[in-house]
């Protein structure tokens, strides 16, 4: 009965033409990639060159977070030079650094990071909030010094992707839903919607050569598969990171992430988190997903942010996990919920990518009747 269904339904179901024009994509700029691809969120601060390694080791496309100075990033790229030979294709020409480097484009503009990418020539720059102008800018300034080094857009809403496609030319939009952990647009949907209406609002205007990346609330192999099926050629993932081993986190604040449960309670959307610090220079339309805490819930009483700020100075004396979950932002997406062991970034991504194609297997075996499935 359910085959039928499925037969008839062909007629209806949408092309994998996303999916598949997104793979090829991957499979062209990144050919030593394990895909569908897994990659890490480029978390500043968080993300240095040893998760970088350890990510490139499982088959995945490991990156560097904003590091804020140039010196900063250079110690990083060379964590990477040093442990992972460079992708050249056979051809020197075309050598590039196997991973990606995040930049935070309303921090400022790209040239005082150019001599690095010269040098450096990662496989990828990602760039994330800002608009058409500043993504053109940096596209055109990294593509200038790097021509091999792919840009990447993050982005989260439909009108975002059209007018970052139609100013750079990206080669991969991340459509950013508003499960993640971290900045993002304020008023946004998640993946689930996100990712299809992108699709085909690309497809309408017949652009292609973008491949598409999901980012947002994706913990597992299970999260990875729904992402494929939404059209993505691949999946970044953040939260999940912060459980690996080589990423840079105090162990405090890991045992809060491995602790947490229900993410879509335990963590939430607001600018307080950034508020709370003095002046917010984040635009309006951000706002960010952390865990929940005082901060949050005070601001929701009714307190104001000095308020809450004199609170939080009272009780940064104290050790205990609550006075440190309520003191700080930490910075996590819905998918908390689903971290529960640290482990190293080789595994996760081993793990995710085996997870997300024994499930494609999986359904594809059940849907088409080579293994058993109850009758409907
Ligand atoms: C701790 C943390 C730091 C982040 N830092 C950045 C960043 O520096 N730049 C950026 O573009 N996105 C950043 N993000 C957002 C990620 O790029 C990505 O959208 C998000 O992690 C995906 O959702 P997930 O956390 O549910 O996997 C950060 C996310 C987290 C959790």
């Amino acid at each position: 009965m359910l085959r039928g269904l499925v037969q008839d339904a062909a007629r209806f179901i949408p092309k994998m033409d996303s999916f598949q024009k997104s793979l090829q994509k991957l499979k062209r700029d990144f050919p030593w990639l394990e895909l569908p691809l897994v990659s890490n969120a480029p978390m500043s601060g968080f993300a240095g060159g040893d998760l970088a390694v350890a990510v490139a080791r499982g088959g995945g496309l490991g990156q560097i977070g904003f590091t804020g100075t140039v010196g900063g990033l250079r110690e990083e790229l060379e964590k990477v030079k040093k442990n992972i030979p460079v992708e050249s294709g056979n051809d020197e020409s075309t050598a590039v650094l196997p991973v990606g480097v995040g930049f935070i484009v309303v921090n400022g503009g790209p040239r005082i990071w150019l001599d690095t990418l010269t040098r450096y020539r990662p496989a990828m720059v990602w760039l994330s909030f800002g608009g058409g102008a500043e993504f053109q800018t940096w596209a055109s300034a990294v593509r200038a010094v790097s021509p091999n080094t792919k840009i990447w857009v993050q982005i989260g809403s439909v009108a975002a992707a059209l007018e970052a496609v139609t100013a750079c030319k990206p080669d991969a939009l991340v459509l950013q839903g508003s499960d993640a952990g971290g900045h993002g647009h304020k008023n946004g949907a998640s993946i689930i919607s996100l990712l299809p209406e992108v699709s085909d609002a690309l497809e309408q205007r017949n652009i292609d050569d973008v491949a598409l990346i999901a980012a947002g609330g994706i913990a597992d192999g299970r999260g990875a598969a729904a992402a494929l099926m939404l059209g993505a050629g691949g999946v970044v993932m953040g939260t999940r990171f912060l459980a690996a081993t080589e990423t840079v986190f105090e162990p405090e604040f890991r045992d809060l992430v491995l602790s947490a449960a229900d993410g879509g309670v335990s963590t939430v959307r607001s600018r307080v988190f950034d508020d709370i610090y003095g002046q917010n220079g984040w635009p309006e339309m951000y706002d960010g997903r952390c865990m929940r805490n005082a901060m949050y819930d005070n601001l929701e009483k009714g307190l104001s942010v000095e308020e809450i700020r004199d609170q939080i100075y009272r009780q940064a004396s104290s050790s205990d996990s609550t006075s440190v979950r309520d003191s700080v932002t930490l910075w996590a997406g819905t998918g908390i919920g689903l971290v529960r062991k640290m482990e190293s970034a080789t595994e996760i991504v081993r793990e995710t990518q085996l997870q997300m194609k024994a499930m494609v297997g999986g359904i594809n075996a059940v849907v088409n009747g080579s293994q058993n499935h109850p009758s409907y």
